[in-house]
């Protein structure tokens, strides 16, 4: 698959991805609530893995929070909010079934561990600030970043980053372009 595959609310996943999806040691993850354990995308995996030493090197303990998504989960987990919080706010920051890049195993939620706790979104947000600068290494970028949600479609997510590779994540990151939806566009129309 094209790591720089594009979904979003206009653009749903239209086939079934035909990526090699591995699971992700228990060690370097959250506990998950609705399956036995988290998936991704096996160079996504590796990519992480690497994520991970590095942030080390602070003091800063990732794990993945969420990866690889089916169909089913995406909707369990729209369900869940749209039914605890609302429809509408729910549209605003879950994708609905197919227009989630989760369902590629190209994109990872991150947690931070502090104290040996967990932080909660809210706490994690200012440690993965520090992580945001160095995405790019590894073939990361922050997919929902601050100020661009006309763009995006969503809101600012610290924790949601995606694997596009590390030549492509380098481009971006060097010609400061912040969001997938404007370099996919400019590569478009330029020979980037
Ligand atoms: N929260 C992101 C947009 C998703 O549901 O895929
Ligand atoms: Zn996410």
């Amino acid at each position: 698959m094209n790591k720089l595959i594009l979904v979003n609310k206009n653009n749903p996943l239209e086939r079934k991805i035909n990526e090699e999806i591995v699971k992700v040691p228990a060690e370097i993850s959250t506990i998950p609530l609705t399956k036995p354990f988290y998936e991704l995308e096996k160079e996504t995996l590796e990519a992480f893995i690497k994520l991970r030493q590095d942030a080390l090197k602070t003091n800063t303990i990732l794990l993945v929070d969420d990866g690889y998504r089916t169909f089913e989960n995406q909707r369990e987990i729209y369900e869940t909010i749209a039914s605890s919080k609302g429809k509408e706010y729910a549209d605003k920051i879950v994708a609905k079934v197919g227009e989630s890049e989760h369902h590629t195993g190209l994109a990872i939620d991150l947690a931070v561990v502090k104290d040996g706790k967990i932080l909660d979104d809210d706490e994690s947000g200012e440690i993965l600030e520090h992580i945001h600068p160095i995405l790019y290494k590894y073939g990361f970028i922050l997919r929902y970043p601050k100020e661009k949600e006309k763009i995006t479609g969503y809101p600012y997510e610290p924790w949601h980053i995606r694997y596009i590779g590390k030549e492509e994540a380098t481009i971006m990151h060097n010609k400061n372009i912040k969001t997938l939806e404007e370099y996919i566009d400019i590569k478009k129309h330029k020979n980037l």
